[in-house]
């Protein structure tokens, strides 16, 4: 067995009733998370810290969803983000069921309106991976239980609260802090935007012409940055985009649903990979992030991917604490947690 490391959680103040994240629990308990822009900037701050802290001490949460009934459905492949929900749920007394969609899309057999009706008779929590984003607006605006985003092709919000999490853990804060990103500006991206647009680092997006993000997320992105004190930068120069960068993120260059325009998409992409030769462009304390799966050799080389600035496995580790966290205010679960009440 190869040798297992995990970052060591960061030594924060005690958060016995804390009041950000009571406020936090207060006003998201009944809530759904379809996008970042779900959630206030105090609120990311609060998940953030809940996340350290159900991470530091998860014993203390062991029965903080009990018997709560979480659904899965996936109309797309998964590792992290079912897994980590699936042991997050389970770590807190509660119960995940995993529903495959990848052959039956959502709204096909039965009219999505239907299916929330449905499900809400029997779960608590809805977790949704789509291809449409309207599908997981759609469910939410007809469950009475909190529908979670778990990626669709506009926004990965559980995979940014996680990134930013890392980010943390790694720097102390990110306030202030250059983020770089480099690829294919959708879902993953928007989501970094506006998370990091939420806690006050700057985020230069570097993106070939015709891939860049979406200009309704770069218009609240930019909002959110004024009102936070930092910038919101767009780019189709990669190198210009590294130089300085505190952290460089890249994801792959064919999302899922894209397969068909592989061929043409390669060579569009290529000037946008991270090597090492891009990396030497950031910060020599620079982190490199990607929220995986990595196609090795086409968005991200080797040696970039498994150098020692790549922080990739503590951002799939940090899904489970973070996804815990946002479990644990969605669905009330603090008011079980001794040191909360
Ligand atoms: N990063 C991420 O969401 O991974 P999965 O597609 O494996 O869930
Ligand atoms: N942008 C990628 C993210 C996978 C986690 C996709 O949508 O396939």
């Amino acid at each position: 067995m190869a040798g297992r490391t995990t970052m060591e959680t960061r030594d924060t103040v005690p958060v016995q009733k804390d009041q950000d994240i009571l406020s936090a629990a207060a006003r998201l308990s009944g809530e759904d998370l379809c996008s970042i822009a779900d959630l206030s900037s105090a609120e990311v701050r609060a998940l953030l810290k809940l996340g350290h802290e159900v991470k530091r001490n998860p014993r203390e949460y062991r029965h903080a969803l009990d018997a709560k009934q979480m659904v899965l459905m996936f109309e797309k492949a998964s590792l992290r983000t079912r897994l980590a929900f699936e042991t997050g749920i389970n770590t807190m007394g509660g119960n995940a069921i995993f529903v495959d969609q990848t052959s039956s899309p959502l709204g096909e057999r039965e009219a999505i309106a239907d299916v929330a009706r449905n499900v809400e008779r029997w779960v608590d929590v809805i977790v949704l991976r789509t291809y449409a984003h309207d599908t997981i607006v759609e469910m939410a605006a007809n469950s009475r239980v909190p529908v979670i985003n778990a990626l669709s092709d506009f926004e990965h919000p559980c995979q940014a609260l996680a990134d930013f999490m890392t980010l943390e853990e790694h720097f102390g804060s990110v306030t202030g802090m250059n983020f770089t990103y480099v690829g294919d500006g959708n879902n993953v991206c928007h989501s970094l935007m506006l998370t990091g647009a939420q806690l006050g680092a700057n985020v230069t997006i570097a993106t070939p012409r015709g891939y860049s993000p979406d200009i309704e997320i770069v218009t609240k992105a930019r909002e959110m940055a004024e009102a936070n004190g930092c910038e919101i930068r767009l780019t189709q120069d990669p190198q210009a985009a590294a130089e300085n960068a505190d952290a460089m993120y890249t994801d792959v260059c064919v999302s899922m649903g894209f397969e068909h325009e592989s061929t043409k998409r390669a060579p569009i992409f290529r000037p946008f990979q991270v090597n090492e030769a891009l990396m030497q462009k950031a910060q020599p304390s620079a982190v490199f992030m990607h929220c995986l799966p990595a196609r090795r050799g086409a968005e991200v080389t080797d040696a970039v991917l498994d150098g020692p600035q790549s922080i990739v496995f503590d951002q799939a580790e940090n899904r489970m604490h973070v996804q815990k966290g946002l479990l644990l205010l969605l669905l009330g679960g603090l008011a079980n947690v001794e040191k909360f009440q």
